[in-house]
Parts: C-alpha cells; sequence; structure tokens
C-alpha cells in the first residue's frame, strides 16, 4: 500500500511540473514544446485522472459527501478543458 501511496503522490507532483512548463511553453510561443509535454501529460495525467473518476472518486462519496466529490469531478473538467 506504501508504494501505491507513493506512485500516486509522484503523479502528482509529475503532473503539477508537466502542467508548470506546459505554462511556460504557451508564454514562449514554443509549440513543438507544448506538444511534447502535451503528449507526457496525456500519458500520465489520464489513466491517473480516469482511476480516482471511477475507482477513488465514488468510494470518497462516504468519507467527504458528494458535495465535495462532485467539485473534484469538475477540477478534472476544468483542468482538461483549460489545456
Ligand atoms: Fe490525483
Amino acid at each position: 500500500m506504501k508504494d501505491f501511496f507513493t506512485e500516486f503522490r509522484n503523479d502528482h507532483r509529475q503532473i503539477r511540473d508537466l502542467i508548470m512548463n506546459l505554462i511556460r511553453a504557451f508564454i514562449q510561443n514554443d509549440i513543438l514544446k507544448a506538444e511534447k509535454l502535451l503528449f507526457i501529460l496525456n500519458e500520465i495525467a489520464g489513466p491517473h485522472f480516469q482511476f480516482e473518476e471511477e475507482v477513488l472518486y465514488p468510494e470518497l462519496i462516504a468519507v467527504y459527501g458528494p458535495e465535495y466529490i462532485n467539485k473534484l469531478y469538475i477540477d478534472h473538467d476544468l483542468i482538461i478543458a483549460r489545456v
């Protein structure tokens, strides 16, 4: 279980860093770099988001309530839309 949480935390760090680098690429108008970063982001965040939305979030409704969990789904939708 420790490996799971370590991997999960590492996913979050990688996703954060990729988004920050993606923002920099957009600011610098470096489309090739942005395209490369988007590909990597999709490889990491896609399965991560899918796991959270299909497995983790439904289980957390009993803990945090539907309103907060719905906010988490919306957070994912917003980041996908912005990217
Ligand atoms: Fe996550």
